[in-house]
């Protein structure tokens, strides 16, 4: 606790040294590249429009203590270490693992130990106070200034909510990578027909975030999908030498060899991308709600101008449907380059 203080206090201090960087809390099913997560948090960290006041982790991509060693060791690469990283859920409030989960994309129920990330385990630990504990206090100590980008499964940010009746109101605003809206073009699922993979892993923990009142803006597979990362971009991408591009060949240059003709969408990075230019998505205002009921449609989003019956308690957020993917991708290659913090 004496700890978390410290963190607070310095926290304080940071926001009132850096007016204008808007102050994140990162949570993150994270694991190095190719995935989506270690690249949105690229983006984040050479971003100084953005100040990580603290990265917390969660199981969906893969384990939480992949989540942790992964996030850990890339705070080394990109010479961040003093950035806190707190340990959060290991499980979805009530899902439960099936042979469905098994067999499909996901590891959020493995207990294998994390594979040795590139260049070998952190020597920066984890701090002692848990994700949830973190992610309260930093809100209440700052209230109506802290944004939180949520990359994976609700599951911390669901449970901060429960443990606090003031949180929510004092949370400035949630930035959510997760759902698939129908009603927009490209809005199918990517983890069931028409649930999306952070939702469908902890649907009762979507839907506890989004009826919470926060002030939302969703960046749902509808956006992610006007997203099409090519060899010649990948190529650009590298094109300039630092830890992060060298981070680079070495984990996304074999996927580029062996397909590239293939395309990949970008799901996480452009979440953090609207927070540094909003201008970079369109929008729309919608009720939206996440379905709990154990059937076909467990984990499904549903989004409407408005409310309809069985979505009375649903809230309005802001929803993206559109992106200027050429301006997008010519920032994100020029943030990754820029030079990187000295030791
Ligand atoms: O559906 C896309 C989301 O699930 C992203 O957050 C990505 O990290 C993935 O696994
Ligand atoms: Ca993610």
């Amino acid at each position: 606790m004496r700890k978390l203080l410290f963190t607070l206090i310095s926290t304080l201090s940071v926001l009132s040294n850096a007016q204008d960087r808007l102050p994140i809390i990162f949570d993150t099913d994270f694991a190095m590249p190719p995935q989506d997560d270690s690249l949105a948090l690229m983006l984040a960290l050479q971003s100084p429009e953005l100040e990580i006041f603290g990265i917390t982790t969660v199981a969906g991509n893969d384990s939480v203590e992949r989540a942790t060693s992964d996030v850990l060791r890339m705070l080394e690469i990109a010479n961040q270490v003093d950035i806190p990283v707190y340990v959060g859920a290991d499980m979805p409030l009530v899902h439960e693992v099936s042979d469905f989960a098994i067999n499909n994309y996901g590891k959020w129920y493995s207990n294998e130990s994390p594979p040795i990330p590139p260049g070998g385990f952190a020597m920066k630990q984890e701090e002692d106070d848990s994700a949830v504990s973190f992610i309260v206090q930093a809100v209440m100590e700052n209230p109506g200034e802290v944004t939180i980008v949520a990359l994976g499964p609700l599951t911390n940010i669901a449970q901060a909510i429960r443990a606090k009746p003031e949180f929510a109101t004092n949370v400035k605003q949630l930035v959510i990578m997760g759902g698939a809206i129908a009603s927009l073009p490209d809005g199918a699922g990517n983890i069931t027909p028409n649930a999306e993979f952070n939702f469908w892993v902890d649907p009762e923990a979507a839907r506890v975030t989004l009826r919470s009142g926060i002030p939302i803006e969703l960046s749902p597979l509808n956006v992610s999908r006007k997203s099409a990362l090519t060899k010649d971009w990948y190529e650009k991408m590298v094109a300039e030498d630092n830890a992060l591009t060298a981070l680079l060949v070495e984990t996304l240059g074999e996927r580029f060899e062996q397909s590239p003709e293939q395309t990949w969408y970008m799901y996480d990075q452009i979440a953090v991308a609207g927070l540094i230019d909003p201008t970079l998505v369109t929008t729309k205002s919608l009720y939206v709600d996440v379905n709990i009921d154990h059937g076909i449609s467990y984990g499904v989003s549903v989004g409407g101008k408005n409310v309809w019956p069985g979505a009375e308690g649903a809230a309005q957020m802001n929803v993206q449907y559109d992106l200027d993917w050429t301006r997008f991708i010519e920032m994100f290659i020029e943030r990754i380059q820029r030079p990187l913090p000295a030791r």
